[in-house]
């Protein structure tokens, strides 16, 4: 804090102004995160291609502001073009700031499935921290992945990449939870070509007002490699033209575990081909043939409606029979013309599964 000290006459005013540490230059990025403000804005800065925008080691209390715009040089790559790690951090986007990927100089259509090496956007490491604000366009692929967070809340984030649609986008997931506790993302938009939510692989995680546009729709999974999910509340979301609503999905041939999971309130438009789908069989690339054996316990589907387009189908269960525990399902969801077998639905469950 530095104070400024305004005098008129006799009048005294001493005013705390919290100082900012100004980083608009790459080369000021070391000084930044030790300077004794504690607050660094982030202004119109210039990331030079191929590396990373290195926000890890912060001091305890780290406040981070973005203002105007961020954009990076551009270089074939497969790291990540920002990374926030600490605790009692706040990042914040001032009213303006957009954090600009350029995506289209990578996009080929291929994602991470070959093509161009694509560096990811942001991965957070956070604990009982914000991230309030910001403006994100056209990240080359996976956008916005919070791993091994603890007490975080992300919030007002606008993922914004449409123009994947026409530009040739792929994996571009908006948020992506890994091995993480108490993380809550809440009033987002995202508008992309992959999951809108994925993962959730960790505990107590909330995803809630969220509006996702274009892409796969939220999911929790893909599960495996012995991961763990468990408590994770989806409420209160619009799935607009996405593949798919809402979807649970364990990889064929792996194991872990899947318990107390809700989804509530979740309106469906225009969903091209599963309104809902939890399947056990999924590979990438494609689910394929017998479902494995993979605990799913304790899934409440509550008031999740809408439509699906005539060639899609509204639900599908496709888990092995006896994975499916205790499980309440109240849906309606109308429109999808494609009938598929359903495989696992846990007796005394009353839903129309794999019909119109
Ligand atoms: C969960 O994280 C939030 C911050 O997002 C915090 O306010 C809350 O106290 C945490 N809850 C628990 C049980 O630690
Ligand atoms: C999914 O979870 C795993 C295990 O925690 C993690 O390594 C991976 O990064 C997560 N994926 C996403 C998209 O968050
Ligand atoms: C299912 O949800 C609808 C709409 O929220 C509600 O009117 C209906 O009572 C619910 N049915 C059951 C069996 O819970």
């Amino acid at each position: 804090m530095k104070p400024i000290i305004t005098s008129f006459g006799s009048l005294v005013l001493v005013v705390a102004i919290a100082s900012a540490f100004e980083l608009n230059k790459f080369e000021k990025l070391d000084a930044a995160k030790k300077s004794a403000d504690k607050r660094i804005v982030i202004k119109n800065l210039v990331v030079p291609a191929g590396k990373m925008l290195d926000l890890t080691n912060l001091q305890q209390g780290t406040v981070i502001e973005f203002e105007g715009r961020l954009t990076f040089g551009y270089q074939e790559w497969d790291g990540t073009m920002i990374r926030i790690k600490g605790k009692n951090i706040r990042v914040v986007g001032k009213p303006g700031n957009l954090l600009d990927g350029e995506g289209h100089r990578w996009w080929d259509k291929r994602g991470t499935n070959g093509g161009k090496k694509k560096p990811r956007f942001i991965e957070v490491n956070l604990e009982d921290s914000l991230v309030t604000g910001l403006n994100i366009k056209n990240p080359p692929r996976h956008c916005f992945v919070a791993n091994n967070c603890k007490n975080v809340r992300i919030e007002f984030v606008n993922i914004d990449i449409k123009d994947g649609d026409t530009k040739g986008g792929h994996n571009t997931d908006g948020f992506g939870v890994g091995g993480s506790q108490n993380v809550t993302v809440a009033n987002c938009k995202v508008h992309n070509q992959d999951d809108c939510f994925a993962n959730g692989s960790g505990r107590d995680i909330v995803f809630e007002n969220n509006v996702c546009t274009g892409g796969h729709g939220i999911s929790i999974g893909s599960m495996g490699s012995g991961q763990k999910v468990e408590r994770v509340r989806v409420r209160n979301c619009q799935v607009i033209r996405n593949t798919n609503g809402i979807r649970i999905k364990s990889r064929k041939g792996e194991t872990g575990l899947v318990r107390d999971v809700t989804f509530e309130n979740i309106e469906l438009k225009d969903i091209t081909q599963y309104g809902i789908v939890i399947q056990a069989n999924y590979l990438n690339g494609g689910p394929k043939g017998d479902p494995t054996p993979f605990p799913m316990e304790n899934i409440v589907i509550k008031n999740v409606r809408g439509t699906v387009s005539s060639k899609g189908t509204n639900t599908l269960v496709w888990v092995a029979p006896g994975s499916a525990k205790n499980w309440q399902w109240n849906s309606s969801i109308t429109g999808g013309q494609r009938e598929v077998a359903c495989k696992g639905v846990p007796q005394g469950l009353k839903f129309p599964c794999g019909k119109k």
